[in-house]
C-alpha cells in the first residue's frame, strides 16, 4: 500500500478517525438530501444515477434518472434497446459515450452474469465504462462493501482536511486520495460515508462560495484551522476549449420539411441527427487560405460546397441569425446559420439524409448544439 508519509500526509490515529466518521455520519443522518437513488438498493438504478451524476448536477439528473428507469427498468431492457432510444433518453445530458458504454456493460451482464448485476468489486470494475470512482460508488452504496468512491468533490474535501499539496486534476495523484479514503472510510456504513463526503463537497465545501464555518468536520480540517482554505485544493487551471467555426444549414423543402442528417462518424455526437453542418476552415482551406478571402467570398464558397457535398440545389435566403455557440469540454463550436429552400425533395449522394416535419422532430435524437440551432432559427422566424 502507498505510504502517505512519503507524500507529506500524516494520517490521524485510530480514535481520531473514529471521531471523524461519527461527526460526518451524524451530520449526514440529520441533513442528507432526499434523492430518488437513495430510496433504492437496486444496483442497476444506483449505477444509472452514478453515471448520470458524473458530469451533471443533481437537479438536472433527477428527471432524466426517473425517465430512464421508467423506459428501461431492467438490465435486459437496456441491453436490447435501439441506439436511438438510448440517445433520446440521454438527449441534452452530453458525454454520450456514457450511455453507449452502459449499454455494452448491460450486454456484458446478460452474457457473463446471467443478466444480474455482479456483486463483487472486481467484477463490477470489469464492466465497460465503470472506472474506479463508479465501481467504488456502486460497491459501497448497493452492496455495502468498504470501497472508496473518489471524485473531484471528495478530493477537494480531503485536500482541505489534510492540506494535501498535490494537484487534484492530475490522474496520477488519485492514488493518494484513494489511499487516504481506505483508512478513513467507515467499514460499517461505507455507502453513507461516501455519499456524506459527496454532499459535503457539493455544498458546504463547494468550489464556489464554500461555507467552511458550517462544516460538521471543521475541527478536523487542517486548512480551516490553519487559515489556508484559499490554498486548497491545489488545482491547475484547465486548458481553454479550442474554437471551431461551422456553417449550419437550415434547409426546407416546398412541403415545409427540414433537412436532417444522421452523424454516422465515430466520435463527438455520433448517432445524432443534425441540420447539416460544414466546418468553415476545413472547406475553405481546400481552395484558398482563410486570410486571403473576404467574408463574402467565404460565404459563397461554403454554399457552393454545400451544393456539392449534398448534391442539392438551394435557393439561399438573406435572413441573418444569431451565432449559435456551444462549449464541449475540449471544443467551442461557433455556428453561423444560413437558411435555404431546396429546389427539389430528392435526396441524392451517400449521406444519410431525411426530410422531417417539425411535428416529427421529437422522434430524432438532437444534441444541444442542434437544439440551439433550432431555437435561433425559430426566434428569428417569430420576430
Ligand atoms: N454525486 C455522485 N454520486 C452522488 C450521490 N450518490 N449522491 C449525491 N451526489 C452524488
Amino acid at each position: 500500500m502507498l505510504d502517505l508519509k512519503e507524500y507529506g500526509i500524516d494520517m490521524w490515529p485510530k480514535e481520531k478517525v473514529q471521531a471523524f466518521r461519527k461527526a460526518l455520519l451524524d451530520w449526514y443522518d440529520a441533513n442528507k438530501r432526499d434523492l430518488p437513488w437513495r430510496r433504492t438498493r437496486d444496483p442497476y438504478a444506483i449505477w444509472v444515477s452514478e453515471i448520470m451524476l458524473q458530469q451533471t448536477r443533481v437537479d438536472t439528473v433527477i428527471p432524466y434518472y426517473e425517465r430512464f428507469l421508467h423506459h428501461l427498468p431492467t438490465i435486459a431492457d437496456l441491453a436490447k434497446a435501439p441506439e436511438e432510444v438510448i440517445l433520446k433518453l440521454w438527449e441534452g445530458l452530453g458525454y454520450y459515450s456514457r450511455v453507449r458504454n452502459m449499454q455494452q456493460a448491460a450486454q456484458q451482464m446478460v452474457d457473463d452474469f446471467a443478466g444480474q448485476f455482479p456483486t463483487t468489486h472486481a467484477e463490477i470494475s470489469s464492466l465497460k465504462g465503470i472506472g474506479p470512482y463508479t465501481a467504488g460508488a456502486i460497491s459501497s452504496i448497493a452492496f455495502n462493501l468498504p470501497e472508496p468512491a473518489v471524485d473531484g468533490n471528495v478530493m477537494r474535501v480531503l485536500s482541505r482536511l489534510f492540506e494535501v499539496d498535490y494537484d487534484i486534476g492530475l490522474p496520477t495523484n488519485r492514488k493518494i486520495f484513494q489511499a487516504m479514503m481506505e483508512i478513513l472510510i467507515d467499514p460499517d456504513r461505507p455507502g453513507d460515508f461516501n455519499q456524506a463526503l459527496m454532499d459535503l463537497g457539493s455544498d458546504i465545501e463547494s468550489p464556489v462560495n464554500p461555507r467552511p464555518q458550517d462544516s460538521p468536520v471543521k475541527d478536523f480540517s487542517a486548512a480551516y484551522l490553519n487559515g489556508t482554505m484559499d490554498k486548497y485544493p491545489i488545482k491547475a487551471p484547465k486548458k481553454k476549449p479550442v474554437p471551431v467555426a461551422y456553417q449550419g444549414f437550415i434547409i426546407r423543402n416546398k412541403d415545409n420539411q427540414f433537412l436532417l442528417e444522421k452523424n454516422n462518424e465515430a466520435g463527438l455526437l455520433s448517432g445524432f441527427w443534425s441540420f447539416p453542418l460544414l466546418e468553415k476552415g476545413a472547406v475553405v482551406d481546400k481552395q484558398v487560405s482563410l486570410f486571403e478571402v473576404a467574408e463574402e467570398v467565404v460565404q459563397l464558397d461554403i454554399r457552393q460546397s454545400f451544393t456539392e457535398y449534398y448534391d442539392m440545389a438551394v435557393d439561399w435566403q438573406k435572413q441573418e441569425f444569431d451565432t449559435v455557440q456551444h462549449i464541449f469540454s475540449h471544443r467551442k463550436w461557433q455556428i453561423e446559420l444560413v437558411e435555404g429552400v431546396a429546389e427539389t425533395t430528392k435526396l441524392l449522394g451517400t449521406k444519410e439524409l431525411k426530410w422531417v416535419s417539425v411535428e416529427d422532430f421529437p422522434i430524432y435524437p438532437f444534441a444541444k448544439p442542434q437544439q440551439k440551432m433550432w431555437e435561433a432559427y425559430v426566434k428569428k422566424m417569430e420576430q
